[in-house]
Order: C-alpha cells, then structure tokens, then sequence
C-alpha cells in the first residue's frame, strides 16, 4: 500500500478528454493493486494564460517540482496562434524547470495489428523502435531575435548535453537489440558534427559492445518508412526527434497510440503523448485516449516503480486493441471515453483473473 502524488496538467484541446481517461486509468490501478494516487490538477497552456495570463504559472511549477510525477494531456491551439505569449511555452518551460533531458518515444507494430498501418504490412510488421529524443537544447532554447525584417534562431548544444542523452540511448539498447542509430545533419550543422564526434567517443570509451550507426536525418526520414524494421533506439536532437516521432507514429496507424516519458537525472517525469491539442476534434470525444494510457504505464514503471502495474495496463491495452475496440482514427468507431472505459474494464478484469 503506497501513495503517491500526482500533478495532472489537462492543457488544452484535446488534451483535458485524454488526461481524463490516465486519472481513470490510475484510479483502476490504484483499486485494484492498493495504491493511492493523490491528484492535483494544475494549469498550463492555452487556459493557464486565459485564466493566468502565463503559460506556466509559479504555482503549477511548485507542485511539478514535488510531485512523484507530472502527466500532461497537450497545450495550444488556433486561439493563441501568433500571440506573444504562447500555450507551447508552457511545455518548454516545464521541461527545463524538471531538467527533462531525454524524451523517450516508444512505437512497435504488433503483427496482428500490421494490417491498419498506411503502409505495406509487411514493412511495418514487427517494427519496434524507442525515439530517443535530446529535449532542454537545440533550437527550442537558443537566443531567439526578431526585427520587422529578420528573425534568428540559435541551436546550441554542449559535450556535457550530447553525452547525457546519448548515455539513455546505449543503456536503453543494452536492454532492448543492442542498437543505437544516431541522426543528425553532420553534413552541414555545426551542433551536428559535435553531436557525431561526442558520441563516437562515448561508445567508443564506454559503450563498445552497442552496434552504432549514423544516419542524416533527410535520409532517415525516408529509411523509417521503407525499413522502419532495421531500427531499434533512435537517438537524436530536440526538433529532429520532434519531427521523426510524429514520422514514426504512422507506421502503426495514428499518432494517437504514441506516449512518452520525459525524464531527467531524478527520477522524476514527465508523461505525455506525443500528440498535441488536435483542435480539429477537440470536444468530440474522438481522441484516442491510448498514447495518454501508454504515457501513463511508463510513469507507472519509470518514476513509480510499479512494473506489474504497468504491466496490467499495457496488458489492458493490447486486449482492447485486440478487440477492435477502438477510435475513428485506427478504423474503429467508439468515442474515446468508451475506448478508457473498455481499458478499465480490463485492468479489472485482468485483476480478477490473476486473483
Ligand atoms: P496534433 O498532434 O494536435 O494533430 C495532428 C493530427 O492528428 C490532427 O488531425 C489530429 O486530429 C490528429 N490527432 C492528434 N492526436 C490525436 C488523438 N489522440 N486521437 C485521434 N487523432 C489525433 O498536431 P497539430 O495539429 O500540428 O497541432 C495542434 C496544436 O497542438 C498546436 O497548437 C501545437 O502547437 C500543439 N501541439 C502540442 C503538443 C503537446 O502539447 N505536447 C504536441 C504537438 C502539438
Ligand atoms: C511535442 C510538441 C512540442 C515540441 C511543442 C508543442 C512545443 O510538438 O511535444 O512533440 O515540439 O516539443
Ligand atoms: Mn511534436
């Protein structure tokens, strides 16, 4: 019997009807396994500058820095497009403050489910790749200048930050195929050739027994479509695995089966699915509530500590996946509220089964 506090940042758009259905997802948990989740709902975003006029404000950073972890829906929206003050801001800043240097981005195609990729099925089936994603640096934090007729952006990386993220990736590997390609565009980028040269060193120093290759990030953006089955962890810089995770989400369907843990040097995370706001459907109850679920089983392992847990919930998933339960944008026709609601279903079922 343990407890734990959990911030829940709902956002915006979609994001409130997804982090719903992790609260829900956690409270099934808790029942079942004895556990308190304690929750505090806390603002971000679009609404945190409504109702704040800040898009992170002090009292939403306090409770992240206490919590045992932070699960986040998505933040932004047409609304606040083109303002001075952004929803977006609020993600970056929250990253920095928790020291959340590597974002993992999990996506596998299981074989029975090959068949609702957009892709040829036997490209994608059996696919399984972790996106090890660089996410306090590049040119999401550099200096930023603007003039009526001119704007830069500075992408700054140092050894020390290039090391780190790349450490996650080679431990990862060990456990996993024992794989690691890194991106980057070393052909042009300056921050590119250190990234290549600091992790050349570190793999040869400490991570000799880890296959590593190299890949530019133009080419592997074509490679994750045509052989996405060659890859096992990615690892990459911030806006590069920005962009090839939303790349990577199609080979199993639809990005909203990716999740993602954001962790740092405590740990302490961040939980949210790679997704954002979706203000096309936002309100309709047709977001597919699964990459939140996944986000929510890695906090359950990752900064909780509770595998068989999570564990229970992948297993739920996969039952509710394996079912055809499912959301417009995986061919199904359930709103996302039933699709939390098949999931709960199972964890207690399963829960009764193992009993
Ligand atoms: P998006 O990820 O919000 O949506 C892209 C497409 O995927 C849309 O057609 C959307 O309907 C669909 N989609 C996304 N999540 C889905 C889900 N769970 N179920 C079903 N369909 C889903 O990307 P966008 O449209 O480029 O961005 C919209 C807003 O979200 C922008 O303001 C952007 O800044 C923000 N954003 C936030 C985050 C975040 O909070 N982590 C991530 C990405 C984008
Ligand atoms: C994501 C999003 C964010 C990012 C934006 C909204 C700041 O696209 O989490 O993938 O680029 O990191
Ligand atoms: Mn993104």
């Amino acid at each position: 019997m343990a407890q734990f506090n959990i911030v829940v940042l709902p956002g915006d758009g979609i994001g409130p009807e997804v982090a719903a259905a992790g609260v829900e997802a956690l409270k099934a948990i808790g029942d079942v396994y004895g556990h308190t989740f304690n929750f505090e709902e806390k603002l971000i975003g679009g609404i945190a500058i409504d109702e704040r006029n800040d898009p992170y404000p002090a009292d939403t950073d306090a409770a992240c820095l206490a919590a045992d972890a932070v699960l986040l829906g998505a933040v932004g929206g047409p609304k606040w497009d083109l303002q001075p003050k952004r929803p977006e801001q609020g993600l970056l800043a929250v990253r920095k403050s928790l020291g959340l240097f590597a974002n993992l981005r999990p996506m596998d195609v299981a074989p029975s489910q090959a068949f609702r990729s957009p892709l040829k099925e036997d490209i994608v089936s059996g696919a399984d790749m972790l996106i090890v994603r660089e996410l306090t640096g590049g040119l999401y934090f550099g200096k930023q200048t603007r003039t009526e007729t001119q704007a830069t952006d500075e992408c700054l990386y140092t050894v020390a930050e290039v090391e780190r993220v790349a450490r996650v990736a080679f431990e990862a590997a060990r456990k996993r195929r024992n794989k690691v390609t890194s991106v980057d565009k070393a052909n042009v980028i300056e921050t590119s050739r250190l990234w290549r040269e600091t992790i050349i060193k570190l793999h040869k120093a400490e991570y000799s027994d880890v296959e590593l290759e190299h890949a530019l990030v133009d080419s592997m953006a074509m490679h994750l479509v045509t052989r996405p089955k060659s890859f096992d962890v990615i690892v990459t810089e911030n806006m590069f695995g920005d962009i090839l995770s939303d790349l990577a989400s199609v080979l199993p369907g639809s990005i909203g089966l990716l999740g993602s843990a954001s962790l740092g040097a405590t740990g302490k995370g961040l939980y949210e699915p790679i997704h954002g706001s979706a203000p096309d459907i936002a309100g309709k109850d047709l977001a597919n509530p699964i990459g939140t679920l996944k986000s929510v089983s890695m906090l359950l392992r990752f900064s909780l500590n509770l595998g068989k847990e999570a564990d229970a919930l992948d297993a739920a998933i996969e039952a509710v996946i394996a079912a055809g339960q499912l959301t417009k944008d995986l061919g199904g026709t359930l709103p996302g509220s039933e699709v939390t609601k098949a999931i709960v279903a199972q964890i207690r079922a399963g829960a009764s089964v193992a009993a």
